[in-house]
């Protein structure tokens, strides 16, 4: 495709999208004041620091700093590429703004004669992200989200974060915050309720802010969880591997939540850890957690409880030692007394722990059978899989059962193994989904229009059917009065949810740009498109190239795309003029 200038189209460039995305602001308290006091020489002094600071504590939590504000920051969550847990990262580097300030404070004093602190404001919602004089040029956000986001950062207390009302609702459950009151805001036609962020909830996931909220009745998956009872069986004789696969919001978690309640009363001993998006900096992650959990060791527990512990753990599997004391006091962050870990360096402390996680695993299954949980594989740090590797590899006949999670975009080295079975989650079926918004919302009988939207929108993805749910009440559209659902078809928003927004577009934004041009040209065209007319939009040699292969969920229409088949592509002729142009699942 060209312009009328003939210049060939790229279809990749941004040239302003609409975005879900999370903007922070982080002002001085009392900068006026403070740059009278030392001049202009002095404030520059003084600021450089702190912008550095700033700027460490928005880059490592995946943000990156838009603009520097003289005394202050604007920076961008979720742009220009999108991050499914855009708001949580926020939270997560306006805290380390404070602590980080709060812990130079005095130094600063000393130098200037000052003690700054911040105010710093977090919303998230819909944004133009645009490139300043084209592709290349610096990102900007463009729109009332990003206002907001300043409004709220000059309301803020000095030294605290206030969250607007959208990044509360996104982070319920991943954070600590209170209500600061309800604020009328310029610009804002009716007051705003606001939160002050007081701290991160360590180690929480969705799925346990979802416990947190109350989970919906468990429906359908009867199959998966036959396979796994079996599995638990035959674990008695040897290892068994289930890999868990499916893309995010099809009950991965959940599953596992379910057989473990299964198992709770079957006296096997349960070992769970969990990867993290952030975890791949964190070596041994999920073994941190397991090691936790099984040596029953409690977060902020003073140091010579943490060590009395684990060493009395170490001795009941006949494994204590100082260096196995050392590596596990190592492990888990603190400093092992003088003498334990002498003579090794980082990299053979690596490689010991390595072999004590496994060593323990098997001294623990040779007491009882072991069920050990792991999430989110695909997060996983590179020593976490080699321990796993190393577990499947060489526990034949150990009695264990490993059941991992993982998203589809990776396969782990050991799934083609003869114990392991790759258990694919298959969206639920429409009648499943139909039950879980019944019995979400208490009621007997839906009306056909919802149950339609929903079933249809979710493509039997249970995130996506309670998301759209909450956001139809949370609209207006869906009321339940006296036990009926009262639902206003018109009023019913045709956008997504926020929180299903980012997990869309951060799938997208990993596709090769000339793939993603392509997606956003067939969602342009609408949920059915004819290949020919997708390959004249985009390209015909690229269309092509991928028909029949590549499957899509396009943000923004939800649909599941097949770029129609090599047949019907190769073969126009064939194709009767209003035949579906793609294959539905
Ligand atoms: N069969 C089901 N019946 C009822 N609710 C379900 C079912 N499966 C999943 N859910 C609910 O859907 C939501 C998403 O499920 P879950 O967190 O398990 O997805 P996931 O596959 O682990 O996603 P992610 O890859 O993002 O971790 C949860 O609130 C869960 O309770
Ligand atoms: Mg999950």
């Amino acid at each position: 495709m060209s312009d009328a200038a003939g210049t060939p189209l790229d279809p990749t460039i941004l040239s302003g999208e609409r975005r879900q995305v999370t903007v922070l602001f982080a002002d001085m308290v009392g900068f006026t004041s403070i740059s009278e006091r030392l001049g202009e020489e002095g404030t520059f002094a003084l600021i450089q620091p702190i912008y550095a600071l700033m700027s460490a504590a928005v880059k490592e939590s995946g943000g990156f700093v838009k603009d520097f504000t003289g005394d202050g920051i604007m920076a961008l969550f979720g742009a220009p590429e999108a991050l499914e847990d855009a708001p949580l990262r926020a939270c997560r580097a306006a805290l380390a703004i404070h602590e980080r300030l709060a812990a130079a404070v005095s130094f600063i004093e000393a130098l200037h004669g000052v003690r700054p602190q911040m105010r710093v404001g977090i919303n998230s919602g819909l944004a133009v992200i645009t490139h300043i004089g084209g592709e290349g040029g610096p990102v900007t956000a463009i729109g009332d989200t990003v206002n907001l986001a300043s409004r709220l950062q000059a309301l803020a207390e000095p030294g605290t974060t206030y969250l607007s009302e959208a990044t509360q609702r996104l982070v319920q459950g991943l954070v600590d915050s209170a209500l600061a009151g309800e604020q009328t805001i310029k610009g804002k036609t009716e007051s705003q309720k606001v939160y002050r962020l007081n701290g991160l909830r360590q180690g929480a996931t969705r799925f346990d802010a979802a416990v947190g909220l109350g989970l919906s009745t468990y429906v359908g998956r009867e199959r998966e969880l036959d396979l796994l009872d079996r599995a638990l069986a035959e674990a008695r004789a040897g290892l068994r591997v289930i890999d868990i696969v499916a893309e995010p919001g099809m009950g991965k978690s959940r599953l596992l939540y379910e057989f473990r309640q299964r198992v709770a009363d079957k006296q096997s001993f349960i070992l769970a850890g969990s990867c993290s998006p952030d975890g791949q900096q964190t070596p041994f992650l999920p073994f941190i957690e397991i090691v936790r959990g099984s040596f029953r060791v409690c977060a902020g527990e003073d140091e010579i409880v943490v060590a009395r512990q684990l060493a009395l753990g170490l001795d009941a599997l006949g494994l204590r030692s100082p260096e196995n004391l050392g590596l596990l006091i190592n492990l888990l962050g603190l400093k092992p007394p003088d003498g334990l870990l002498a003579g090794l360096d980082g990299v053979l402390i690596g490689l010991r722990t390595r072999d004590l996680l496994h060593n323990l695993l098997e001294a623990r299954c040779r007491l009882s059978q072991v069920v050990m949980l792991i999430e989110d594989l695909h997060w996983a740090d590179s020593g976490s899989q080699e321990v796993l590797d190393r577990i499947i590899e060489g526990s034949a006949n150990s009695g264990l059962i490993v059941l991992h999670t993982r998203r589809p975009e990776y396969e782990p080295s050991w799934r083609n193994k003869p114990d392991v079975t790759t258990l694919l989650l298959e969206p639920l079926p429409a009648g499943d989904i139909r039950r879980l918004i019944q019995l979400r919302l208490g009621v007997d009988a839906l009306p056909e229009s919802l149950a339609r939207q929903v079933i249809e929108k979710a493509e039997g993805n249970a995130l996506f059917a309670e998301e759209i749910l909450s956001f139809l009440t949370e609209r207006g559209a869906l009321r339940i009065i006296d036990g009926n659902v009262e639902f206003g078809d018109a009023a019913a928003p045709a956008a997504l949810p926020a929180s299903l927004q980012s997990l869309l577009t951060a799938r997208v934004d990993r596709l090769a740009p000339k793939d993603r041009g392509l997606l956003q040209a067939a969602a342009v065209i609408g949920r059915r498109f004819n290949p020919q007319l997708l390959a004249v939009v985009a390209d015909a040699e690229d269309a092509r190239a991928r028909s029949g292969s590549t499957r899509w969920r396009v943000g923004g229409v939800f649909v599941q795309a097949r770029f129609g088949s090599r047949r019907s592509l190769s073969k126009p002729a064939d194709q009767s003029p209003r035949g579906p142009a793609f294959e539905d699942r």
